[in-house]
């Protein structure tokens, strides 16, 4: 049975991921952060863990308990909006560390720490966001997201090169704009039909395309 990790697993996406790898059989660990995720993805049959991924000590000690090579998908999920300021208006230290810590600390130890957890042809999985692309940048909002998710592109696409000798691709994700808290009522698309595409991207990425940068549709988004 494939064993699928999810973080950030309690809601949105990442339930999402999780709730579709188990209707395929798989053997899911998600994480999240309270105790009533916990027990709604134990219903669904998931194994679970309580997991801030801004926490360095808890991330190491969570790789530590996942036995080596056991993991054959890593989806480094859990990710946070902050405040959507545009550029012109001063970001606080405090959003900046959150954001960054989260969106870019967070997956950037996980993928040190997980690394030889993957499976030989195992794949990690990263949740971008277009709003991290530089090249279809055309507004100044949310300039701190965007700043966080184009510091985990550069993060996942260094990782590829790193990670090809060991034999575990790596994909980067733009699940779509998407119906969750962060991504509101009035997004184009339900977190299933976005997840369903995502799951299809990290299934078809190989060897030759790790590092590739997709979104739901697994149309490739420029960096
Ligand atoms: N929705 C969209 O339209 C959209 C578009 C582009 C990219 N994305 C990306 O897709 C991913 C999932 O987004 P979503 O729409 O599902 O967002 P969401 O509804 O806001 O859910 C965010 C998830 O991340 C978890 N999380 C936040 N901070 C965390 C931390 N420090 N440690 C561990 N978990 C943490 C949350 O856990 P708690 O429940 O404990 O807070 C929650 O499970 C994110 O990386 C996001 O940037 C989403």
């Amino acid at each position: 049975m494939p064993r699928v990790l999810v973080t950030g697993a309690g809601r949105g996406i990442g339930l999402e991921f999780a709730r579709q790898y188990r209707a395929d059989g798989c053997d899911v660990l998600a994480t999240c952060r309270n105790a009533d995720a916990a027990a709604a993805l134990e219903a669904l049959g998931c194994e679970t863990a309580i997991l801030d991924v801004t926490d360095a000590a808890a991330i190491d000690k969570f790789a530590a308990g996942i036995p080596v090579q056991s993991l054959d998908v890593a989806i480094l999920n859990a990710g946070t909006a902050g405040q959507r300021t545009p550029v012109l208006e001063p970001t606080s230290p405090e959003d900046f560390d959150a954001v960054m810590r989260t969106n870019v600390f967070g997956p950037m130890r996980l993928i040190a720490v997980l690394a030889d957890r993957v499976a030989r042809g195992g794949r990690i999985a990263v949740l971008s966001s277009r709003m991290g692309s530089i090249g279809i940048t055309n507004n100044g909002r949310s300039v701190l997201y965007r700043a966080s998710k184009a510091g985990l592109n550069a993060v996942a696409r260094a990782a590829s090169f790193e990670l090809a000798p060991r034999g575990v691709i790596v994909v980067v994700l733009s699940p779509g704009w998407v119906k969750t808290d962060m991504g509101g009522p009035g997004a184009d698309l339900d977190a299933a039909t976005s997840v369903a595409g995502m799951r299809a991207a990290i299934a078809h990425t190989s060897a030759a395309d790790s590092g590739r940068f997709v979104d739901h549709a697994e149309a490739s988004i420029v960096w």
